[in-house]
C-alpha cells in the first residue's frame, strides 16, 4: 500500500501542490530566505505565487506565508530574485499578464518590498515595455536578476528577440523604480529558443542560465531544457564581458533554474524538469528544490558540495562487494585509483537505480527505478532512462550520494548528477561493487 503522505524529508518542497523554480535566494537579518514558484491549489502549474521558507543554517527550513500572489496587478508572479537595499528586503519578479494570450501576453518586471522579510507590499512594474529596446518581445521578457555595484542597481533580464532567439539584457537604476537599458550581455544568440532564469555572481565570476529546447552537444544538454554555467565577468560600466564556454551544471534528468546566494556561495535548483509526468502528483504534491550546494571554482570548473546535516552511522573499508539498507541518508565513498564501481540504490528485487563506471564514464540508469517518468526527449539515452557524466580519472575519487524520498543527487569530485526516482516506498537495498587500491565508505543519517 502506498503512503499517501509521502514527502521529501529534507528537500524544500511546497507541502501540497505544485512548485517549480527557486526564487529570491537572499540573506536578510541573519536568515537565509528561499522563495519558489508555487501553486498550492493543484499538483499542476497554475497562477504563480511565491512560496517562502527561511533558515538560519540552510538545513532546517521553516515555512512562511506566501510572499507574492496574483491580484489585479499580476495574473501570475513569475520568477525573480531578491536584494537587501536601504534596510528593506526587495523582490523583483516578472508580472505576468495573460491579456487574452498570444502576442498580447505581457511579461514585465515588478518590485515588492518588506521590512520584516515576511509581509511584502507590491509597488508595480518598474521595467516595462517602454524600457525594452527595439527588436525584443514583451511577451517573453522575464526572470530578473538584481544585484548592486556601489550605488548602482543592476538587473539582468532574459529576453527574446522578435526573430525568435533568447538573449540576456542588462538594465541599471539608481532608485529601484526607474531603469535604463544598458546592453545585451551575451556574445551570441541562444542555441534553443527562449533563455530563462539568468543568475550572475561576480564574487565567483559565474553566469548561469537556462535555454529552452537547445540542441544536445554530445552528452551535454540532453534534457529538453538545460541549465548552463559560464565562467567570467561582466563589466557593467563598459559592457565588456569575458564569459567562457558553456558547461553543464548538472548531468542528471532533473535540474533547472538554479540561483545562487550573493554573499554565501551556495546554489539551489529545481529538482524536476518541464514536460515530464511527475508520479508524486498522486501524493498531492509535485516538485522540490535540490539540496543547497556549496560552490567553488576549482581546476577551471564548478565544484559542488551538498550542504546537509549529516550524522555518521559507520565507516568501513570496502574491497569487493558490500550490501546495506538505506532509503534516506547520505553515503560518502573515497577511493584511490578507482577501477570498478557499480552501485545499486533503492533496490527491491528487479527494482533499482544504478550508478556505474562503464567504459571510462559514469552511467546513471533509472529505467528500473520504479514508476515510469517520461519526457519529450527522444534521444536514445533519454528513452532508455540513462544519463552520463565524464569520469575524471584521477588518483582520488570522492563519490557522495544524497538520498531522499523521490530523489538521488550524486556528486563525484564536484560534478553533480541529480534525478527524481519513484521506487516502492519500501525499496531500500544498497549493493556496491568496488575495485580500487583503497576504498572507504562512510554512511550518514541526514
Ligand atoms: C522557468 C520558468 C520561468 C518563469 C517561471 C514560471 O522554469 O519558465 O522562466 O518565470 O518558470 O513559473
Amino acid at each position: 500500500m502506498s503512503d499517501l503522505n509521502l514527502r521529501p524529508k529534507f528537500h524544500i518542497n511546497g507541502g501540497n501542490g505544485w512548485i517549480n523554480d527557486p526564487n529570491g535566494l537572499v540573506k536578510f537579518k541573519g536568515e537565509y530566505h528561499v522563495f519558489f514558484q508555487y501553486y498550492s491549489h493543484n499538483v499542476y502549474w497554475g497562477p504563480m505565487h511565491w512560496g517562502h521558507v527561511v533558515s538560519r543554517d540552510l538545513i532546517d527550513w521553516k515555512r512562511l506565508p506566501i510572499a507574492l500572489a496574483p491580484d489585479e496587478q499580476d495574473d501570475g508572479c513569475f520568477s525573480g530574485t531578491a536584494i537587501v537595499w536601504k534596510d528593506k528586503l526587495w523582490l523583483i519578479y516578472t508580472s505576468y499578464k495573460e491579456n487574452g494570450g498570444g502576442e498580447n501576453i505581457r511579461q514585465l518586471q515588478a518590485v515588492a518590498s518588506s521590512e520584516d522579510g515576511i509581509n511584502f507590499t507590491k509597488h508595480g512594474i518598474v521595467i516595462g515595455e517602454k524600457d525594452l529596446p527595439v527588436g525584443y518581445s514583451p511577451c517573453d521578457f522575464r526572470d530578473p536578476k538584481i544585484f548592486s555595484e556601489g550605488e548602482t542597481l543592476y538587473c539582468l533580464v532574459a529576453a527574446r528577440k522578435v526573430d525568435g532567439r533568447g538573449r540576456i539584457l542588462l538594465f541599471s537604476s539608481k532608485d529601484m523604480f526607474n531603469w535604463k537599458f544598458e546592453c545585451d550581455v551575451l556574445d551570441r544568440d541562444s542555441g534553443g529558443t527562449m533563455i530563462e532564469c539568468p543568475d550572475y555572481n561576480s564574487e565567483l565570476g559565474l553566469l548561469t542560465y537556462c535555454e529552452q529546447f537547445q540542441p544536445a552537444q554530445g552528452n551535454k544538454h540532453l534534457n529538453i531544457h538545460s541549465t548552463f554555467y559560464r565562467l567570467g565577468n561582466l563589466d557593467c560600466k563598459t559592457h565588456k564581458s569575458t564569459f567562457g564556454n558553456d558547461e553543464i551544471i548538472d548531468y542528471g534528468f532533473d535540474f533547472y533554474a538554479a540561483q545562487i546566494f550573493k554573499d554565501t556561495p551556495v546554489m539551489i535548483g529545481w529538482l524536476n524538469m518541464w514536460d515530464r509526468n511527475i508520479p508524486s502528483q498522486k501524493y498531492g504534491f509535485a516538485g522540490m528544490l535540490t539540496v543547497p550546494r556549496k560552490l567553488e571554482i576549482k581546476n577551471g570548473g564548478l565544484w559542488q558540495t551538498p550542504v546537509v546535516s549529516a550524522q555518521k552511522v559507520f565507516e568501513k573499508e570496502i574491497d569487493g562487494t558490500f550490501t546495506d539498507k538505506i532509503k534516506i541518508g547520505m553515503i560518502n565513498i573515497n577511493a584511490k585509483n578507482l577501477k570498478t564501481f557499480n552501485l545499486y540504490l533503492r533496490k527491491k528485487k528487479d527494482m533499482f537505480t544504478s550508478f556505474c563506471l562503464k567504459d571510462g564514464e559514469w552511467v546513471f540508469d533509472r529505467s528500473r527505478s520504479g514508476e515510469l517518468i517520461e519526457g519529450k526527449e527522444r534521444d536514445a539515452d533519454s528513452l532508455a532512462g540513462i544519463r552520463r557524466m565524464p569520469f575524471d580519472n584521477c588518483a582520488d575519487t570522492e563519490i557522495i550520494v544524497v538520498l531522499d524520498e523521490f530523489s538521488a543527487e550524486i556528486f563525484v569530485n564536484g560534478k553533480s548528477l541529480s534525478s527524481t526516482i519513484y521506487p516502492d516506498p519500501d525499496a531500500d537495498g544498497l549493493e556496491l561493487e568496488v575495485k580500487a587500491d583503497e576504498c572507504l565508505l562512510r554512511r550518514f543519517d541526514v
